[in-house]
């Protein structure tokens, strides 16, 4: 059976689909047998991330049983396996409640970008992982969400491995990951800085730990895959001074 784990958030844009992919493409560079699986299905974004605009099989045609999920998987360039969902108005149909179904014919762990929020479908696709990372921002409307969905998660009884702050830009506004955690009541796995490598890595639709790998996003999603399989990971010494010498 795989290691279902789903990247979900109490509120949109919090950076749950580049934090999807990168996970999963750490994940991949540490040696598993990793899938993304794009589960927002109204407004999907994943494939838009790694620049698959069109494609002939997606997720929506795995929920409504008219293919394998198997077949739905595409690989990007860096290595990256991604089953994408469509970017089309059609979309809108599929039916998620009966999502785990198709997941559990993947191998390896497979991590599921999942909808934000609290509604039916995010619950459906929370139901459909074992276990779940809450991505939030450092701002306090957007940890009070993240406080709504781990408490959902909990009462599902889903394994809920922590809490993931990212675009933290270290602001006298921001929340503490002390706080964050207090809040939650679960614990802070990681924390993805504000970092414009993700924008860029965005724009060229290449995923920041294979476009910048020594980047700070970088580094930290390395160490967050790396903790989920009870690794460490180091970045090289001296970064600083072997950028500035181009040689990393
Ligand atoms: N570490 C970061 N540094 C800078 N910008 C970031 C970072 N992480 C995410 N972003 C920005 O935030 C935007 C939203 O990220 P993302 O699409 O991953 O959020 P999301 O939670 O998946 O959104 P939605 O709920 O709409 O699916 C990205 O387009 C990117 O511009
Ligand atoms: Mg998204």
């Amino acid at each position: 059976m795989p290691k279902i784990i789903g990247i979900v958030s109490g509120k949109g844009g919090t950076g749950k689909t580049v934090s999807s992919i990168n996970i999963a493409l750490a994940l991949h560079q540490f040696g598993e047998e990793v899938v993304v699986v794009d589960a927002d299905t109204t407004a999907s974004s994943l494939g838009l991330h790694l620049g698959f605009y069109t494609f002939p099989n997606k997720l929506q045609d795995v929920l409504n049983d008219e293919i394998d999920i198997n077949r739905a998987i595409y690989m990007h360039h860096t290595g990256l396996k991604l089953v994408p969902s469509s970017i089309d108005l059609d979309s809108l149909s599929a039916d998620v409640s009966n999502l785990r179904l198709s997941l559990n014919k993947l191998e390896g762990t497979v991590i599921v970008d999942a909808p934000p929020g609290l509604d039916k479908d995010s619950r459906a696709v929370l139901d459909a992982c074992d276990e779940i990372i809450v991505i939030t921002n450092p701002e306090i409307p957007t940890v009070a969400n993240a406080v709504k969905v781990a408490r959902m998660a909990a009462d599902m009884k889903k394994n809920i491995l922590g809490v993931v702050i990212t675009r933290m830009k270290n602001a006298p506004w921001e929340l503490r990951p002390e706080e964050v955690e207090m809040m939650c009541e679960v614990p802070v796995i990681g924390i993805v800085p504000e970092d414009w490598n993700v924008n860029k890595s965005i724009f060229d639709k290449v995923p920041v730990v294979a476009q910048s790998p020594y980047s700070q996003a970088a580094i930290e999603y390395k160490k967050l895959a790396a903790r989920l399989i009870g690794k460490t990971y180091e970045p090289p010494k001296y970064m600083g001074l072997k950028k500035l010498l181009r040689m990393i």
